[in-house]
C-alpha cells in the first residue's frame, strides 16, 4: 500500500514536471553553490545560528537546506509561496530595464517583500524554532533566486513562454538559465560537482578575479543603476529598527536592478534555433552565470553576518 502510494506520488511528480511551468529559480545545482559559498564566508554567530537552526536534517549547512523553498512550493499546503520567489518587472527588455517594487510587486508578495519578510523573522524572539528555519530556508533560497536575471522579468513570463534549445533538447529559455546552461558548465568544468563549483567561486573571491569586486557586491550600489549608497548595515538596521514589517529594503532592490539589466544587456540576445547551451550564446552566459552565483553566496554571508553579528565582516 505504501509502495502503491509512493509509486503514485512519483508518478504525480513526474507528471507534473512535464505540465507545470518551471519557473523555479535556479536550479537544485545552483542554488545549493550558492548556500556552499555562503559558508565559506560566515562570520562566528552567523555561523553557529546557521548550524544550530539547519542541523542535520541539512548537514548543518545553507548548501543543501537551499532548495527547501523549491521542494514545496508545489505541496498545497506552501502554494501561499510560489510568487515570493520572483518579481516581475514590467519593463521592457532589451530597450529598457528597470525593477520598481511599487510597480511590480504583485499585491505586495514578491521576492523584494518576501526577503523583508523573513529578514524581520529570522532574528524574531517570539517565533517558533520550526518559523525560525523556515525563515532562515527562505533567505537562503530568495537570495539566490534574485540573482537569476529572468526571476526579475515579467516578459513572456520570465522567458517559461520562450522555446529554446539546450544541448539538443527542447526547452524554455527561463530553465534554460535554471538549470541547463548550469548542468552543461558542471560536467565541462567541474567534475558535475556543485562542491568543487563552490570552491572554486569562494577561491576566485578570496584571492582570484573577484576579488577586486566583492567589497561593491555588498555595497548595494550597482554598476549599472547606483539607486543607493547605504551600506548593508544601515539597511538591515534601519529595517530592523522601525520594526514595520515590509518596509522595502534598499539592497535587495539594487540586487534586483543588477540581475534585472542582464535581461538588456545579455539574456534575449540570441539568434532563433540556436541551441543556447553550445553556442557563443553559452559562452556568453556563463560568466554572468558565475558571477551571479558567487555574488550572491558572498551577499548571502553578509546578509546573515550583519544580523547575527552586526557587521558584514568579509574580506
Ligand atoms: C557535511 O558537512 C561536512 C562539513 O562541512 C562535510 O565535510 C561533509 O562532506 C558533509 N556531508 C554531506 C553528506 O554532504
Ligand atoms: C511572512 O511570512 C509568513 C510565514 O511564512 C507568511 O505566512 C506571510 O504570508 C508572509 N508575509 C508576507 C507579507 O510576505
Ligand atoms: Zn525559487
Amino acid at each position: 500500500m505504501l509502495y502503491l502510494a509512493m509509486k503514485f506520488a512519483a508518478f504525480i511528480a513526474l507528471a507534473s514536471s512535464f505540465i507545470v511551468p518551471s519557473v523555479y529559480g535556479w536550479g537544485a545545482n545552483g542554488h545549493m553553490t550558492v548556500g556552499f559559498v555562503a559558508m565559506e564566508f560566515l562570520a562566528p554567530n552567523a555561523l553557529s545560528f546557521v548550524q544550530k537552526t539547519l542541523g542535520a536534517t541539512y548537514n548543518e549547512s545553507l548548501g543543501p537546506a537551499a532548495t527547501w523553498a523549491d521542494d514545496v512550493r508545489s505541496e498545497a499546503a506552501f502554494s501561499w509561496s510560489a510568487p515570493f520567489h520572483f518579481v516581475d518587472a514590467e519593463d521592457n527588455p532589451p530597450t529598457s530595464c528597470s525593477v520598481s517594487e511599487t510597480r511590480d510587486c504583485g499585491n505586495g508578495k514578491c521576492i523584494l517583500t518576501a526577503i523583508a519578510n523573513y529578514t524581520t523573522r529570522v532574528v524574531s524572539k517570539s517565533l517558533s524554532a520550526e518559523q525560525i528555519q523556515e525563515a532562515l530556508k527562505f533567505i537562503d533560497h530568495f537570495v539566490g533566486d534574485i540573482g537569476q536575471p529572468l526571476h526579475v522579468e515579467a516578459l513572456e513570463v520570465g522567458g517559461n513562454d520562450i522555446s529554446a534549445k539546450c544541448n539538443g533538447a527542447s526547452t524554455n529559455l527561463h530553465a534554460t538559465w535554471d538549470t541547463g546552461m548550469i548542468n552543461v558548465l558542471l560536467k565541462a568544468n567541474y567534475q558535475n560537482s556543485v562542491n568543487v563549483w563552490a570552491d572554486t567561486l569562494v577561491t576566485r573571491i578570496k584571492t582570484g578575479e573577484y576579488k577586486s569586486l566583492a567589497a561593491d557586491w555588498i555595497s548595494c550600489s550597482s554598476t549599472t543603476e547606483p539607486l543607493s549608497k547605504r551600506s548593508i548595515e544601515e539597511d538591515v538596521a534601519g529595517f530592523l529598527d522601525t520594526r514595520a514589517a515590509i518596509t522595502p529594503l534598499e539592497c535587495p532592490l539594487v540586487w534586483a536592478t543588477e540581475s534585472n539589466a542582464f535581461d538588456c544587456s545579455f539574456v534575449f540576445s540570441f539568434t532563433s534555433g540556436e541551441d543556447l547551451c553550445t553556442s557563443s550564446y553559452f559562452t556568453g552566459a556563463v560568466p554572468i552565470i558565475e558571477t551571479q552565483i558567487a555574488k550572491q553566496g558572498f551577499r548571502l554571508a553578509a546578509w546573515l553576518n550583519v544580523l547575527f553579528d552586526g557587521a558584514t565582516n568579509l574580506p
